[in-house]
C-alpha cells in the first residue's frame, strides 16, 4: 500500500494539515481513534489523531513539527509517501445522542476535535466549543468549526482573535452563565487537559481528555502508553486515547511524557527509540 500526500496545506507556523491514501483507514475510522505512522522506513513510529477523512479513500492529518520525526514528515509534499500508516487505533469515542455537549480544543489538539464535533452532530447533539490558542495565527481551523458547531467561544493568550484568556475562562464563563452540559472533550497540551479535568469536576462533568503519553508500537504490547486513571493502569492506546479527564493521574503523565527529552534533544535525525522497549533504556525504566 502506498500511503501517497495527496494534499498539504500550512495550517499555522509550523503546523501542517495533510490529506494521506489510505482506503483502509478511511473505511473504518471513528472519532477519536489515530494513527502510528513513519515519515520514511528508518523512522520513529509517531502517532497522530485522525483529523478527518472522505470515509473511502483518504485520511486528515494535522501535525505540528516538534523534533526529529515531524520534521522528516514536514520535508514530504504532495506526491511522496509515508512509508508506513497503521490504523484506525484506540477506542472510538463515546458519543451520546440527543445532549448538551461541549469540547475544547487547544494549538494542534484542535486538530482532534473536529471528528468529535461532526460525530456528535450527526447524532443530534448540541454543541458549545471552545478553541484556545496562543495567537491568531496558530489557531487551527476556526471557519470549519464555527459552520459545525452550534456556538464557538475563541480564547487567544494575546487577545489577538476572540477574548484574551485562557480556554477554562471560557469554562467558567459558560458555566457562570447558567450553561450546564451532560457531556465534555478537551484535546490539547496536557496542562491544558489537566485543568479543564479540574473545573468539571468542580461542576461534576464527565470530560473526556485525548491523552498523549510516548506511544511506540501502539497494539498495547510494549507498555509505553502506561497512564493511571482511577487508581488503574491502563495502556493508552488500545484501552484510549480518551479517558474521564477526572480520574486521571496528571502527575504520573507528565513526569513519564518527559522521560526521553535527552534523547529527543540529542537525536538530530536519528530515530531515537528504534524498537527498544522502554523497560531496556537506561532512563525509561516503567513507573
Ligand atoms: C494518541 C496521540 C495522538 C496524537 N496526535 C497528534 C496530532 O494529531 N498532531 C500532532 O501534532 N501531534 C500529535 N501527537 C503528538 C505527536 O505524536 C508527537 O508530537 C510526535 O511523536 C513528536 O515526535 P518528534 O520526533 O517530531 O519529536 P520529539 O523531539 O521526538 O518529541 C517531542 C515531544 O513529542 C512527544 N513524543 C515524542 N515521541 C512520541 C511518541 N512516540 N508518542 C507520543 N508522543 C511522542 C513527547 O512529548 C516529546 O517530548 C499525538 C500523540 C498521541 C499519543
Ligand atoms: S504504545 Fe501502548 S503499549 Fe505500546
Amino acid at each position: 500500500m502506498s500511503y501517497t500526500i495527496l494534499k498539504k496545506v500550512q495550517a499555522a507556523p509550523n503546523e501542517y494539515d495533510i490529506w494521506v491514501k489510505a482506503p483502509q483507514i478511511a473505511s473504518h475510522a471513528k472519532a477519536g481513534q489515530f494513527v502510528i505512522v513513519m515519515a520514511d522506513e528508518n523512522s520513529e513510529r509517531i502517532p497522530l489523531t485522525i483529523a478527518d477523512t472522505d470515509k473511502k479513500e483518504a485520511i486528515r492529518v494535522i501535525y505540528q513539527v516538534v523534533g526529529t520525526s515531524t520534521e522528516k514528515l514536514a520535508q514530504l509534499n504532495v506526491g511522496d509517501a509515508l512509508s508506513n500508516c497503521a490504523g484506525p487505533l484506540g477506542q472510538p469515542s463515546e458519543i451520546p445522542e440527543g445532549k448538551q455537549t461541549l469540547v475544547i480544543g487547544g494549538g494542534v489538539g484542535i486538530a482532534a476535535i473536529l471528528t468529535i464535533i461532526k460525530t456528535l452532530k450527526e447524532k443530534g447533539n448540541h454543541v458549545t466549543t471552545i478553541l484556545g490558542s496562543r495567537d491568531r495565527e496558530h489557531l487551527i481551523l476556526e471557519n470549519e468549526i464555527r459552520e459545525i458547531a452550534d456556538e464557538t467561544l475563541i480564547y487567544t493568550d494575546d487577545g489577538s482573535a476572540g477574548k484574551k484568556g485562557l480556554v477554562t475562562d471560557g469554562m467558567n464563563a459558560l458555566f457562570e452563565a447558567g450553561k450546564r452540559f451532560d457531556a465534555a472533550w478537551a484535546v490539547g497540551p496536557t496542562i491544558m487537559m489537566k485543568f479543564c479535568s479540574l473545573v468539571a469536576k468542580e461542576h461534576d462533568l464527565l470530560i473526556w481528555t485525548s491523552l498523549n503519553p510516548i506511544m511506540i508500537d501502539g497494539t498495547g504490547m510494549c507498555g509505553g502508553c502506561r497512564v493511571k486513571v482511577k487508581d488503574t493502569i491502563k495502556y493508552a492506546c488500545v484501552d484510549g486515547p480518551e479517558f474521564d479527564g477526572r480520574y486521571v493521574d496528571w502527575d504520573i503523565l507528565m513526569n513519564r511524557q518527559k522521560q526521553y527529552s535527552k534523547e529527543e534533544t540529542e537525536s538530530e535525525h536519528v530515530c531515537k527509540l528504534g524498537g527498544i522497549h522502554p523497560s531496556q533504556s537506561k532512563e525509561g525504566g516503567l513507573q
